[in-house]
């Protein structure tokens, strides 16, 4: 199935991570087709670091200097992983504004310890098209906790998410017709341990992370539903974004981008969108078309061999168990940190 894009207009649209990558492109392409409509629309980007989000907002206005009555954008400063900055930019976009249509919970992070050779030559030898769809090539670190002592990768991935829609819920209910959009992954069950669900021991933890994001959305989209919110996942594909920046190996990035244009082209794999414009397309789908979308559905940013992108709906590969010990894990952090927050 390949849904297309039918213009809607979301009036206030908040995206974490949107400083760059995938949720930049998705602020300049959201922006882009409200001027083309002639509807005024308010971007909020949700970033943790207020100068690059300024760098990013002066980038994303720079076109549209002759349109300023249409285009307003705006940062909100949010550290996912920290429960007090998720609460601190709640509390702050309740108060300005009104109504929010469409929340993107796209920030992540991968938390890279370095390169690991010989998953490198196994990989290349034995299964060189799924190696280069892996993090195979890289080592993640191990045993980080955030202040708040939960696993990173975890609280920044998806539980400041999730306290964030739940802090929000109030806003998206009364703007109506409001949707939660999550920036999934490749996400594989193999990853995951219900004993260590936030990965702080395990060797994967962004590939736990993301396996949660899509075994959470469908009892998400239920709870939320009956408060007239949808919640939905979009997946990028294989992105050269900042993602790979913690390497630290330029020439690295280089290869990997060679690697990802070698498989495009040859085995024509669609999942290779390389570019944050043709990756975000899912993401743009879900927040602007009008058409059915199903909470059941994983929507695919995909390319052609010569980029042209598009959009495959696949079914959700999702545990009902899984995903009511998740939420039911999810929300006695919440609880949790709601009584912490209370007793302060
Ligand atoms: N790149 C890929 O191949 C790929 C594939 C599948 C899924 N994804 C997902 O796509 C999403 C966007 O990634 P991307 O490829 O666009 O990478 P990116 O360019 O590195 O963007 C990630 C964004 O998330 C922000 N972020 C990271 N940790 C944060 C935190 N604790 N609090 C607030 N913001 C934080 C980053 O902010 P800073 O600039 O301050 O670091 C940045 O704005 C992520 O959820 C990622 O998991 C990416």
């Amino acid at each position: 199935m390949s849904p297309s894009i039918q213009p809607a207009s979301p009036k206030v649209v908040l995206i974490t991570g949107g400083n760059s990558g995938v949720g930049l492109a998705l602020a300049r392409r959201l922006l882009a087709l409200s001027i083309a409509q002639g509807h005024r629309q308010t971007i909020i980007l949700g970033c943790r670091n207020p100068l690059k989000a300024q760098k990013a907002i002066s980038g994303l206005l720079q076109p549209h200097l002759a349109h300023k009555d249409l285009c307003d954008v705006q940062l909100v400063e949010i550290d996912t992983s920290s429960v007090a900055s998720v609460t601190s930019a709640a509390i702050a976009i309740e108060k300005k504004y009104s109504r929010l249509d469409r929340l993107f919970c796209n920030a992540g992070a991968m938390a890279i310890a370095g390169l690991n050779p010989w998953g490198i030559i196994q990989g290349i030898l034995t299964h060189p098209v799924a190696f280069f769809e892996s993090s195979e090539a890289l080592y993640q670190k191990r045993g980080l906790v955030t202040a708040d002592g939960l696993g990173l990768t975890f609280q920044t991935n998806v539980f400041g998410h999730y306290l964030l829609v739940h802090k929000l819920a109030g806003l998206l209910e009364r703007t109506g017709g409001a949707r939660v959009i999550w920036t999934g992954s490749a996400a594989s069950q193999l990853e995951f341990l219900r004993t260590d669900y936030q990965h702080v021991l395990g060797a994967k933890p962004y590939e736990s992370s993301k396996y949660i994001v899509d075994q959470i959305a469908i009892p998400m989209d239920r709870r939320l539903a009956q408060r007239g919110v949808r919640c939905l996942v979009a997946e990028p594909g294989n992105v050269c974004s900042n993602f790979l920046a913690g390497l630290g190996q330029a020439w690295l990035e280089w290869v990997i981008l060679c690697a990802f244009y070698l498989c495009r082209l040859c085995l024509s794999i669609p999942r290779f969108t390389i570019s944050s414009v043709n990756a975000c397309e899912a993401c743009v789908l879900l927040g602007v078309s009008e058409g059915q979308l199903d909470s059941n559905m994983k929507y695919h940013s995909r390319v052609d061999r010569w980029g042209a992108p598009f959009v495959d709906a696949v079914p959700l590969v999702y545990d009902k168990r899984t995903g009511a010990f998740l939420v039911e894990r999810m929300d006695a952090l919440v609880r949790r940190f709601e009584e912490r927050r209370g007793n302060e």
